[in-house]
């Protein structure tokens, strides 16, 4: 049986601000249990739920040393889904009223975090085969595990993987303060090591130390080793290049099922949505107080806010997009100038736009159900996973081919009758209007092309089964 630790910042349905917390929440539930003992560790966030704290078992503490700062451990431990959740507790790092606030508390944070992880295993007596690292917060795992650990015969051969869910995000910060934040001594601070142009960076300290680096899409893996997507460490990613691979995401099936999906009113499956869908449209509508009509071509957009995922190309357009036979509707949240653009528009086009700029479960669930088309033109894109739910509810994605868009969506093809969506290759606000314009086009004036279009979608696996495995076989190579 092999022991495996995962180890992030966010994890469903406990604490989450993107898709890392999907992918945490729901690998380790799809990884075989006979053969692996996967467990998960987190911070004990206040703002986690409370119907989730009380669930929680308080199993021991100590002190930690944090360079010249000793600080207190709590261990609390919770099963949940037939996986095993132990929580990190410290209140003076976990208080704050979201997981990640100032980048110079983060910093200490999450170095906390990382020392601490390794400090519990010893006390709780679990000795994994491999430490499953995820996105900067958990990259000074590897290193720590090298630079102070090694010496411990508990934690001899110990191996790590660390996965890039988002290279965007390093955690960079001036040398000196994290060499006196970590205690890692001055001589690990080198560009072969934890410095990249001449500041101290976790991200890249882990990928150095990790034995392995993955990250969440086979196009993203080579993207990365190219200076346009490779956010600096480019370089890096070459030369580490054969320990790196992509292994596109999954998503939970169990929870993401039309036909089988309380948050949604109107069930349907592959067989039936030709009838069914439709009405799922005129209840959405009918509560975002848009025109009521099955007819009217309905594209939804749920995302966070921000540059990554093509918002300044969607806001060149948007009056185009915004046309009389079509409706637009928006859930999330993020930066300030989107927000505003999509409630300018709901306020201009109140009976077709309609601007939900906070997030909410329940109502993303319903989008996914109602809509015709799912807009997503990212500029980078690791994996994603919102093309993946709009396939899975028959809803046709129109993507920029990137990262995991490009491995998930096949673009149409009206002469083969192929693909399970549109798709436009240049980062560029026209190409992304003319391809909405050419869906919308199979949508009103072929109707069977567009269905079909739905059967492929719907028919393809995009649940754990096909990527854990691949995980599985990772395990067994180290
Ligand atoms: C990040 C990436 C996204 C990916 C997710 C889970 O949020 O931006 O593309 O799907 O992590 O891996």
């Amino acid at each position: 049986m092999k022991k495996v630790l995962f180890v992030a910042s966010e994890c469903v349905p406990f604490i989450k601000t993107g898709g890392l917390a999907d992918v945490v929440g729901s690998l380790p539930k799809y990884i075989d249990k006979d053969r692996y003992d996967v467990r998960v560790m987190v911070p004990k966030y206040k703002v986690i739920p409370d119907e989730f704290k009380q669930q929680m078992v308080y199993v021991t503490h100590f002190y930690m040393e944090l360079s010249w700062r000793n600080q207190y451990v709590g261990i609390l431990e919770m099963e949940y889904a037939g996986v095993t959740f132990y929580f990190i507790d410290n209140e003076f790092y976990f208080s704050g009223p979201s997981p990640y606030g100032y980048i110079h508390e983060d910093i200490e944070k999450f170095a906390f975090f990382s020392k601490a992880v390794l400090s519990s295993l010893p006390v709780i007596d679990f000795r994994p085969d491999i430490i499953h690292c995820h996105d900067w917060q958990t990259g000074l795992i590897p290193v720590y595990l090298n630079v102070m650990f090694q010496g411990n015969p508990f934690f001899r051969g110990i191996k790590t993987i660390m996965t890039i869910h988002n290279l965007k995000f390093q955690g960079i910060y001036d040398k000196k303060t994290i060499m006196d934040t970590t205690g890692i001594p001055a001589m690990y601070f080198t560009p072969d090591k934890l410095e990249a142009y001449g500041d101290a960076n976790y991200l890249k300290g882990g990928i150095v130390y990790a034995d392995y680096v993955t990250t969440v899409s086979n196009t993203y893996a080579e993207e990365i080793k190219m200076p346009f997507y490779g956010e600096r460490l480019d370089g890096l990613m070459r030369a580490r290049s054969n320990r790196l691979s992509g292994i596109v995401n999954g998503i939970d099936y169990s929870e993401y099922d039309p036909e089988h999906d309380p948050l949604i009113k109107y069930p349907y499956s592959s067989k039936n949505f030709r009838r069914e869908k439709c009405k799922n449209k005129k209840a959405l509508q009918k509560e975002l107080g848009l025109d009521v009509n099955e007819k009217t071509f309905m594209i939804g957009l749920v995302s966070r806010l921000t540059d990554q995922k093509g918002l300044d190309l969607v806001d060149y357009v948007i009056e185009q997009i915004c046309a009389e036979d079509t409706q637009l509707v928006v859930l999330g949240t993020g930066e300030r100038r989107y927000e505003n653009l999509f409630r300018h528009f709901a306020w201009k086009y109140g009976n077709r736009v309609s601007a939900n700029i906070f997030y909410s479960n329940e109502r993303s669930h319903r989008i996914y159900a109602s809509c015709d088309a799912f807009l997503m033109p990212s500029l980078f894109e690791p994996c994603g996973l919102s093309q993946l739910m709009s396939l899975r509810y028959g809803t046709v994605p129109i993507v920029r081919e990137t990262g995991g868009l490009k491995d998930t969506v096949e673009p149409y093809n009206e002469y083969e009758s192929t693909g399970t969506g549109f798709s436009f290759a240049n980062y560029n606000a026209h190409e992304m209007l003319d391809t909405i314009r050419y869906a919308k086009h199979i949508y009103y004036n072929k109707k069977r092309e567009w269905n079909k279009l739905i059967d492929r979608g719907m028919a393809k696996d995009f649940s754990w089964n096909n990527s854990a495995r691949r995980y599985e076989e990772l395990y067994d190579r180290m």
